[in-house]
């Protein structure tokens, strides 16, 4: 596990993106696993920069995303398929056929879910994951629960989760209770992960992540045994770490 501690949020967002971009130059056919929510937006503002600027293209690449909401029409601006298509899809040149979000809106989810995994399977896997960290620890919308659920599955949301991700609704009332998500194992199977922070809020499940027991009940401690992984976080994210074993840039 590596730690890397920057200064703040841009500063996070432009060194996820810097290790997004040597990914797909490296291997320009990667597959790349892909994450929502606010903390990535600044990330995907620096994609499309890099996009833009010639040093990368998404022609090869193919894309998964963590997670969808169950029931929510992909039109419907806080679905995660709108939310990529506004912050990346629209603004590189990926096919539409190299995009895989989860569908929320089919009648046989188990058939769904199955569905997905053979995808990132025929694909060869997933070479590189991006990840965000809930409050409550979650990673995609593995939320704390008593087991870890290891292939993409439907969820049952967190309240925590549901009061989170409220402030981007009208009412609570409006946000999916369910949703579909990569499992723990999908994401562990990754060849390698990178997981973003920001925030005095996410300061104490970035602690458990990475020196708390590797349990369930905080679903990201399950990347302490990642052979590959990077935590790229700004300071107020890693406040509460030992400070020996940051990569610091800050001081
Ligand atoms: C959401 C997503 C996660 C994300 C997390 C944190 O519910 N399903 O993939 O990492 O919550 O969101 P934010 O970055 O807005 O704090």
């Amino acid at each position: 596990m590596r730690i890397i501690c920057v200064n703040n949020y841009d500063e996070m967002s432009e060194k996820a993106a810097n290790i997004l971009a040597s990914q797909i130059i490296l291997k320009p056919e990667s597959v790349v696993g892909l994450a929502t929510g606010s903390t990535p937006i600044g990330m995907y503002d620096h994609m499309v920069r890099a996009y833009e600027s010639g040093k990368i293209s998404f022609q090869r690449v193919t894309t998964f995303n963590l997670d969808e909401y169950f029931n929510l029409d992909k039109n419907n601006p806080q679905s995660y398929y709108f939310y990529m298509k506004k912050n990346l899809y629209d603004k590189v040149d990926i096919p539409n056929e190299n995009i895989n979000i989860p569908n929320g809106m089919v009648e046989d989810i188990e058939r769904e879910c199955i569905r997905y995994e053979k995808e990132i399977r025929n694909k060869g896997g997933i070479d590189i994951q991006v990840l965000g960290i809930g409050r409550n620890g979650h990673i995609g919308f593995n939320e704390p629960d008593i087991k870890f659920e290891a292939l993409t599955h439907m969820v049952n949301l967190d309240e925590q989760t549901i009061r989170d991700n409220s402030r981007f609704f009208s009412s609570i009332e409006e946000v999916p209770t369910k949703a579909i998500s990569m499992g723990i194992k999908t994401i562990m199977r990754a060849k390698k992960i990178v997981l973003l922070a920001s925030g005095k809020e996410k300061a104490e499940s970035i602690y458990e992540a990475i020196y708390g027991k590797i349990t369930p009940t905080l679903p990201a401690s399950v990347l302490q045994l990642h052979p590959d992984v990077v935590f790229v976080l700004d300071k107020d994210a890693a406040w509460k770490l030992d400070s020996k074993e940051l990569d610091k840039e800050y001081l």
